[in-house]
């Protein structure tokens, strides 16, 4: 059985006062959710004070991102020891954002995700086609290609996989649930390919314009293993929504 697993991602969102202010409202909310997963990804500048708050509760913590270096002169990176410092447990690598803007390739992103690892520090992993790749038949050979270079030798333990189709997030449109589980069994069938049987404990969450409207639909997908929510997840009473989708 693979436990649900429901983590917000706040993006360049909310300073430190106001993540105060969310998890103040949300940590009660939320107290007696046993069976999920729940995680809170907020920019680095909020870490210290989060993961100070969630100490020692049934939300954990997660960065957006992180050097694949452990020290040195790369002005304005972060590590993942100073991520764990922090009480995080967790690091989202490869979201689309990081790879868009940021031009972050499968070969960069596997040596973070290895770093992360070595760390040990947990990583949820994102991958996901874009509306041209999907249009043009190519959103298989994408998403197999992200699976097998960011994921080149990185075993299972402390991986989350999350499958954002980039048309989807933040831009209201969904991916309908049977787009969704049928992505989730491509990435699944993928990685079996890499990881054989182990691949029937990791979780695949699904991003991308998840709301407390559609969260139960999407998660009743026997493929869908949780949710990577950024929009949704920025007001408490939504988050705890989705945390709560049964
Ligand atoms: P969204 O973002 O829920 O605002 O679409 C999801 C994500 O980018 O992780």
């Amino acid at each position: 059985m693979r436990r649900p697993f429901i983590s917000a991602n706040w993006k360049m969102y909310k300073t430190t006062g106001e993540t105060r202010d969310f998890i103040n409202a949300f940590l009660p909310a939320v107290k007696s959710v046993s069976d999920v997963d729940i995680v809170l990804a907020p920019p680095f500048t909020s870490l210290a004070a989060a993961g100070e708050l969630l100490k020692g509760t049934n939300v954990d913590l997660s960065a957006q991102n992180m050097y694949f270096e452990a020290e040195g002169a790369y002005t304005g990176e972060i590590s993942a020891k100073m991520i764990l410092d922090l009480g995080s447990k967790y690091v989202i690598l490869g979201h689309s954002e990081r790879r868009q803007y940021f031009g972050e390739t499968d070969e960069f992103l596997n040596k973070k995700v290895k770093a992360a690892r070595a760390a040990g520090l947990s990583v949820i992993f994102c991958i996901g086609e874009t509306l041209d790749e999907r249009n043009s038949g190519k959103m298989f050979d994408i998403i197999k290609r992200q699976v097998v270079g960011g994921l080149k030798d990185v075993d299972t333990n402390g991986l989350v996989i999350a499958y954002e189709p980039v048309w989807a997030i933040g831009t209201g449109v969904t991916a309908t649930p049977e787009q969704a589980q049928e992505a989730h069994k491509f990435v699944r069938d993928q990685l079996r390919n890499v990881y054989g049987d182990k691949a029937d404990d990791l979780r695949i969450l699904y991003g991308g314009s998840v709301k407390p409207d559609n969260v139960k639909e999407l998660m009743a997908k026997p493929d869908v293993d949780g949710a990577l929510v950024g929009g949704a997840s920025l007001k408490p009473d939504s988050f705890e929504k989705i945390v709560k989708f049964r």
